[in-house]
């Protein structure tokens, strides 16, 4: 591990999960969006599922990490693209539906949850390039909101251990929940890092 920062409540590791993730305190909620082995594919890989057709592909994403300790480190979890992995049937699955999306691109992404409640949809743009922060696949926001809300209302403290650009740690800055973030590549780290502090930033001049 290189780096650790803390903003506010937010703890961000610069680093790999498989060996951050065990040190740190049980959380309440894991919630990620883990890569899911596309960039694998893209370099003649040997996973063979319906996604090879997808086009792009990521240095980062060139395997499918093991899900089953890092959803045990959270009280709940939900895992976006939980649909790529081997995970218990789920009451709650979360579907993003793309309000922008084209014919060749997915309509909607799916989440896996531990949560014990009906099956949800959140209906949102998916950001380009120019409205994103330099991460190729960062999430909305408001998306990562509504997945926090949707969650027990005891919630307070949150891991993400695939967090690339930070958005689940902007999202836990903006309500008020504590946060551990682990990023393995250093550029997306540093992303993370400065949209969180951001995101504290603004609290600080409206408070
Ligand atoms: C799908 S992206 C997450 C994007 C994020 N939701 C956002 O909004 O920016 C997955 C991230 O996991 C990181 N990653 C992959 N394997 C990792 C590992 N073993 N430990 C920590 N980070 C890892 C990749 O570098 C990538 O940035």
């Amino acid at each position: 591990m290189s780096k650790i920062v803390t903003i506010g409540n937010a703890t961000l590791y610069h680093g790999d999960c498989r060996e951050i993730l065990p040190s740190l305190p049980k959380v309440d909620l894991v919630l990620t969006d883990p890569p899911y082995g596309i960039g694998s594919l893209m370099k003649g890989g040997t996973n063979t599922g319906h996604w090879c057709t997808l086009s792009g592909g990521n240095d980062w994403d060139m395997e499918l990490p093991d899900i089953a300790p890092i959803i045990a480190h959270g009280i709940h979890a939900v895992v976006w693209g939980g649909n790529y992995f081997p995970l218990p049937p789920a009451r709650c699955v979360l579907a993003w539906r793309k309000l922008n999306a084209v014919p060749t691109q997915a309509d909607f992404e799916l989440a896996w949850t531990s949560f014990d409640k009906p099956a949800k949809m959140f209906s949102h743009v998916s950001g380009g390039a120019m409205q994103r922060d330099g991460h190729p696949t960062q999430k909305p926001v408001p998306l990562i909101e509504w997945c926090l809300n949707l969650a027990p209302k005891n919630t307070s403290t949150v891991a993400d251990p695939f967090m690339g650009s930070g958005t689940t740690g902007v999202a836990c800055a903006n309500m008020g929940k504590s946060f551990y973030g682990i990023e393995r590549e250093r550029k997306y780290f540093d992303i993370a890092c400065e949209r969180i502090e951001r995101a504290y930033a603004q609290q600080r001049l409206f408070a």
